[in-house]
């Protein structure tokens, strides 16, 4: 029976051992076939027999329970091991994010005119023909439509072509009088160099009583809001046309690139075109039920901004989302 011992000592696994188990102790196993011989034993030799028989048992059970505590100890001692965390490698370190160029340039426009005390406002950009055109002095079939290449929807809504019908918008809500800025994107077909069909705009209005507000007012924060952009730049302004405001105005900066010499970025003139402005036309307060009133209004282009900013010469790039172009701007 010394073997008996050594099939527990030999089981190299806890299945190992399980199997050792059934073999010795199961129901039809080794020692359950000793103890049937019980009955074949001679009545005066059986109480020796079966004291024999036990104490081998118990002998057995002891190595059973030793041999198990080992298995058990190594196995989880492998377990430990394969499952062990060097806690003092490098993990992988997270990428830090950033805004946008656009974003960034957005934001740094809304704060110089909340610092003013300008309202921020929001609009559709789903809008329709009135708020978008009509209520801008722009009536259909006016040939000053086609500044603005639309998206139209086919029940007659559209794409907004520009922040304007936030002002709109605005007056038609709030009684004069009024400072705000609506920045948002906005849609045009377009798609070149220097544009592309969505591209976001910051809108100004301010309105107040008639005699209030001048051309004069609209200068100088127009002027000093471009030193803050641009720092230190000419600025100069130029008549234009818009039909929503009388007069209007186009404003430039001297060439960043060129100083004003004349490069290829300012077509050889040393200016940069930079935002549209005027005093507000008479029939756009009267489309939104303003009496007594003077404004004026300016909009402008936040991608260009960025662009002259950081001096991207495509201004596709910054829509293309390529990460090599967005880290530098970390
Ligand atoms: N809405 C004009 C545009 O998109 C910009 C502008 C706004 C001009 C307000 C004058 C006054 O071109």
């Amino acid at each position: 029976m010394e073997n008996l011992e050594e099939k527990i000592i030999q089981a190299d696994s806890l299945e190992a051992l399980e199997r050792v188990r059934v073999e010795l102790f199961g129901k039809k196993g080794i020692l359950a076939a000793q103890f049937a011989k019980m009955k074949d034993v001679p009545g005066p030799e059986k109480k020796a027999f079966a004291e024999g028989l036990n104490k081998q048992k118990a002998a057995l059970q002891q190595a059973f329970e030793a041999r198990y505590e080992t298995l058990k100890a190594e196995e989880i001692e492998a377990l430990l091991k394969s499952e062990a965390i060097d806690v003092s490698l490098y993990g992988q370190v997270a990428q830090k994010g950033a805004l946008h160029p656009v974003m960034e340039t957005m934001d740094k426009i809304i704060d110089y005119f909340v610092a003013l005390n300008f309202s921020v406002e929001d609009g559709p950009m789903v809008e329709d023909d009135f708020h978008n055109f009509e209520a801008l002095n722009l009536p259909k079939y006016h040939p000053a439509r086609d500044m603005q290449d639309t998206f139209y929807f086919r029940d007659g809504g559209l794409l907004r072509t520009h922040t304007s019908p936030v002002q709109i918008r605005t007056m038609l809500k709030e009684k004069p009088p009024i400072r705000m800025i609506a920045p948002g994107s906005v849609f045009r077909r377009d798609y070149d160099l220097t544009h592309t069909p969505m591209f976001h705009q910051v809108e100004g209005l301010v309105v107040d009583e008639k005699g209030k507000v001048s051309f004069a007012n609209l200068k100088s924060i127009l002027v000093d809001f471009l030193h803050y952009m641009f720092g230190d730049v000419e600025v100069r302004f130029r008549p234009s046309f818009f039909p929503f405001t009388e007069p209007s105005a186009e404003v430039d900066i001297s060439c960043i690139f060129c100083e004003g010499e004349g490069c290829r970025v300012c077509s050889h003139t040393g200016w940069l075109e930079v935002l549209g402005c005027g005093i507000v036309d008479p029939n756009v307060f009267k489309a939104v039920g303003y009496e007594d009133v003077s404004g004026y209004a300016f909009g402008l282009g936040v991608e260009r901004f960025a662009m002259l900013m950081h001096k991207i010469p495509d201004l596709r790039s910054l829509f293309e989302g390529d990460i090599r172009l967005l880290e530098q701007f970390r």
